[in-house]
């Protein structure tokens, strides 16, 4: 039993802050070593797991994801398994954020996100973040369904205080800043677009890409005519790399960067997503299109490719650049 049960531990030397004391089992018949194993209080993970968490033992710690990178592993308890993730160099703020989106999300019932429980500092410095464990399915999940349950999340999730978000989070590394707002033009202006290319002015001294830009926002409302425009609840950076599906084929989606904005903006990162015919057509079966949908796809990439250059550098600048001529063309400004 003891063997089978250090099978179940492969330990990754890549969580040191958390290198939980060893399974209960290999120390029922030393008691004395007891005085080995952590007190609770130093590990807060553990400790939530075994008190809220309603488990009463852990049996298995694993690594999972990108081992060093990621920092994420799955805990297996007698209560089910956890999903933990920490970072060591980081405060609970970024975790927080992501924890208030899944939960915003998770909310609506609609589609799967895994819920979670609880954030905090940990006592070495950093912080972490359990939820909920989803076992995914091998297959990327069924197109439809993807369309059809984000469509109703948008749809289920309104909000009254305009468009943002109660925190400001992180698309990609870069911070999100989602100061509430009641126009949807100015939110996309100032604090996606404006934001991005103040961003590329300060780290490449790009002001080219910056006047153009300004020049952009300064004169695209008319891209919004006749588009009734609420506040719906995003995902925030959908991309491939975020959706999966759970063992039943029942889509799931991950690591959000949520804020209440326009429902065409989820798609911002279609160019990454694999988004087909057929997911498009559930979608819009909830949300119906709505006028000028095809003229701001590109707008609302934007973003994105600005992202993706101020975080990856001038290979994406010339993607950025090419829709921000064809609108001041299209404008005439
Ligand atoms: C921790 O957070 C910092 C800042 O956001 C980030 O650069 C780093 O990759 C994160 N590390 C892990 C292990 O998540
Ligand atoms: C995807 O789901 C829809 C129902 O939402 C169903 O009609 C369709 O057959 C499914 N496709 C596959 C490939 O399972
Ligand atoms: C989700 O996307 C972000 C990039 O924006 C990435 O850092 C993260 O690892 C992705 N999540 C997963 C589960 O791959």
């Amino acid at each position: 039993m003891v063997v089978a049960d250090v099978g179940l531990f492969s330990f990754s030397s890549c969580i040191p802050s958390l290198s939980p004391p060893p399974p209960r089992l290999r120390f029922s018949f030393t008691r004395t070593r007891r005085l080995a194993v952590a007190s609770m209080s130093d590990d807060p993970v553990r400790e939530w797991i075994l008190s809220e968490g309603k488990a009463t033992q852990i049996t298995g710690i694993r690594s999972i994801g990108g081992g060093c990178i990621n920092r994420a592993s799955r805990y297996d308890t007698d209560a089910g398994s956890f999903f933990v993730k920490t970072n060591r160099s980081i405060g609970p703020s970024m975790f927080e954020g992501e924890a208030l989106g899944l939960n915003a999300m998770y909310e609506t019932r609609s589609i799967r996100v895994p819920k979670p429980f609880k954030v905090g500092p940990l006592p070495t410095g950093g912080s972490y973040i359990i939820m909920e464990f989803i076992e995914f399915g091998g297959s990327w999940g069924n197109q439809s369904e993807l369309g059809r349950k984000l469509a109703e999340m948008h749809k289920a999730a309104k909000s009254e205080k305009g468009f943002g978000f109660d925190v400001d989070n992180t698309i990609g590394s870069t911070p999100q800043i989602n100061t509430w707002t009641s126009d949807w033009i100015e939110f996309y202006g100032v604090h996606r677009l404006g934001y991005q290319l103040k961003l590329a002015r300060q780290q490449y001294g790009d002001s080219l890409i910056y006047e153009k830009g300004q020049r952009l926002v300064k004169n695209m409302a008319p891209l919004f005519d006749g588009a009734v425009i609420e506040p719906c609840l995003l995902h925030g950076d959908l991309w491939s790399g975020n959706i999966s599906s759970d063992k039943n084929g029942d889509p799931v989606i991950l690591d959000p960067a949520c804020y209440y904005g326009h429902n065409e903006a989820e798609f911002g990162m279609s160019w990454c997503a694999g988004f087909g015919g057929s997911f498009y057509n559930a979608y819009f079966e909830v949300m119906p299109k709505q006028p000028g949908f095809e003229q701001r796809r590109d707008l609302y990439m934007l973003y994105h490719y600005l992202n993706h250059y101020n975080l990856f550098g001038s290979g994406y600048r010339s993607s950025a650049m090419s829709i921000i001529d064809d609108y001041l063309r299209m404008l005439k400004v």
